[in-house]
């Protein structure tokens, strides 16, 4: 089962947008996936038209099973929301003596090997559920976007992750995906060959800037149930194609 977490300090740069297709690719490629909303707007689930009761706080606060919180959103594809008050979750974390970090993860544990994927939409900020996520995850995708200089925000980002992977040595910022690309803006090309200097490895084909990524939440739709022959279906598409073949 591999636990992706799509996260960036930084907000408006696509992390939601990412989470939700991402899930949305793996599950119509044949991939079990449940689809983490650990943001406080619980934008992921909204965009999927699905707003569970209880979430991720009821869980953590021994209140509702995993059965309980865990929602189908489509075929393969199943809802983890955050709840109404993450704020709660965020109090709850905090309360604790120690271990508070491992808080989420040993929550989530039971769910070992239920799914191929599990992807988790995260807040921008850098608190205590934040890292309580990539205590959880193994992967980290970073969605940077080109239209704002967010590169320095990506090793910024970067530094914060390396004070986890000192306890978490199989923490890995493994993805670097550059968002909102338009061509006719010079200062994308200038970042994305920066990105690919920095990143060689982890850099993915960029997501373009595409209107219909925008409308979709609108519809509580995905993009492939959107617009599936947009250029954000295609750039999603072999997004998933990438991260489905990297295998465990
Ligand atoms: N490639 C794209 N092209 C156009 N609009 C996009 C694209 N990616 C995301 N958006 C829109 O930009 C806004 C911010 O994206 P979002 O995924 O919510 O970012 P984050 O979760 O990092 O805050 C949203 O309104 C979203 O619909
Ligand atoms: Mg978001």
């Amino acid at each position: 089962m591999r636990r992706i977490a799509v996260s960036l300090t930084k907000g408006g740069v696509g992390k939601t947008t990412t989470a939700v297709n991402l899930a949305a690719g793996l599950a119509s490629a044949g991939f079990e996936v449940l689809l983490i909303d650990a943001d406080t707007q619980g934008q992921a689930g909204k965009s999927l038209g699905v707003q569970p009761a209880s979430g991720l706080n009821e869980l953590v606060a021994g209140e509702a099973s995993l059965e309980q919180v865990i929602t189908p959103a489509r075929e393969r594809l199943a809802l983890l929301a955050g709840s109404k008050s993450l704020a709660g979750l965020k109090r709850l974390i905090a309360r604790r003596d120690f271990g508070a970090e491992r808080t989420l993860a040993e929550a989530l544990a039971p769910l070992d090997g239920r799914y191929d994927f599990v992807i988790v939409d995260t807040a921008p900020g850098w608190d205590v559920l934040t890292i309580n996520v990539l205590f959880y995850a193994d992967e980290v995708l970073a969605p940077v976007s080109l239209e704002v200089m967010t590169l320095q925000g990506l090793s910024e980002f970067a530094q914060s992750l390396a004070s986890i992977q000192r306890y978490r040595e199989g923490l890995a910022l493994r993805y670097v995906l550059p968002t909102f690309l338009d061509r006719r803006v010079r200062k994308s090309e200038e970042i994305l060959a920066q990105l690919g200097a920095y990143y060689p490895t982890q850099l993915c084909q960029p997501i373009r800037y595409n209107v219909r990524l925008s409308e979709a939440p609108g519809y509580r739709q995905h993009i492939f149930e959107y617009a599936p022959n947009s250029p954000g279906a295609e750039d999603y598409h072999r997004l998933t194609e990438r991260i489905a073949n990297d295998g465990a």
